[in-house]
């Protein structure tokens, strides 16, 4: 993928909402997680850790989505729990990636929370890098104590992004329309 250019990578990077199977395999994730992980990071905390909802993982995992729809709004009909179900099953793999801030006499939890926001780009960049889709979602059933119980959060944990990872289907993206970078020089 990479062309004369190696800023091309993150220029056209394009974030893929339909993806099909297959998932990548096992080894290749680890790759991407483990290049995923070279973020900046003060102290070298190391504040976030992943959790992977394999194929046949997303059928629980709507099921407590659905669950804390129902918890959230008891009068949801059947049709709305469905679709807050059927969010699980956008991608054949989702990675959770969690933000693990904790109290440090030098770095902030928000730098940590940034570190961890650095990772889950580094999940979507990764992906493209070898060819594959992502999307980063997020939702408020990410912060659902039904949800969290199910993702074995424990207190100060929270999901910073579900990268949805598979193979792109549908149309290309567009290119990325051009846009300067608001920048303030001071010379
Ligand atoms: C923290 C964060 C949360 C996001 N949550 C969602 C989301 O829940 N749903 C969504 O459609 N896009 C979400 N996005 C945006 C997409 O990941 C994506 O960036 C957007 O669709 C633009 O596509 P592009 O990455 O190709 O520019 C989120 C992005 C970030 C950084």
């Amino acid at each position: 993928m990479i062309g004369e250019d190696p800023l091309a990578v993150l220029r056209d990077r394009r974030s893929r909402a339909a993806l099909a199977s297959p998932a990548p395999p096992r080894g290749e994730l680890q790759e991407i997680l483990h290049a995923a992980c070279s973020v900046p990071d003060h102290g070298r905390l190391r504040p976030w850790r992943f959790i992977v909802i394999e194929e046949a993982a997303r059928g629980p995992l709507g099921d407590a989505f659905a669950a804390a729809h129902a918890e959230r709004e008891p009068t949801a009909d059947p049709a709305e729990l469905q679709r807050t179900r059927n969010k699980a099953l956008r991608a054949p793999l989702i990675v959770v990636v969690v933000a693990a801030p904790r109290p440090h006499p030098k770095v902030p939890v928000w730098e940590q929370r940034a570190a961890a926001a650095c990772v889950a780009y580094g999940v979507v960049l990764a992906a493209h890098v070898r060819g594959l889709g992502a999307m980063w979602r997020t939702g408020w059933y990410g912060e659902a104590p039904k949800v969290r119980a199910h993702l074995g959060l424990v207190d100060g944990e929270e999901v910073t992004g579900w990268v949805y990872l598979g193979t792109p289907a549908g149309p290309e993206p567009a290119p990325r329309p051009p846009a300067d970078p608001p920048v303030t020089w001071l010379s």
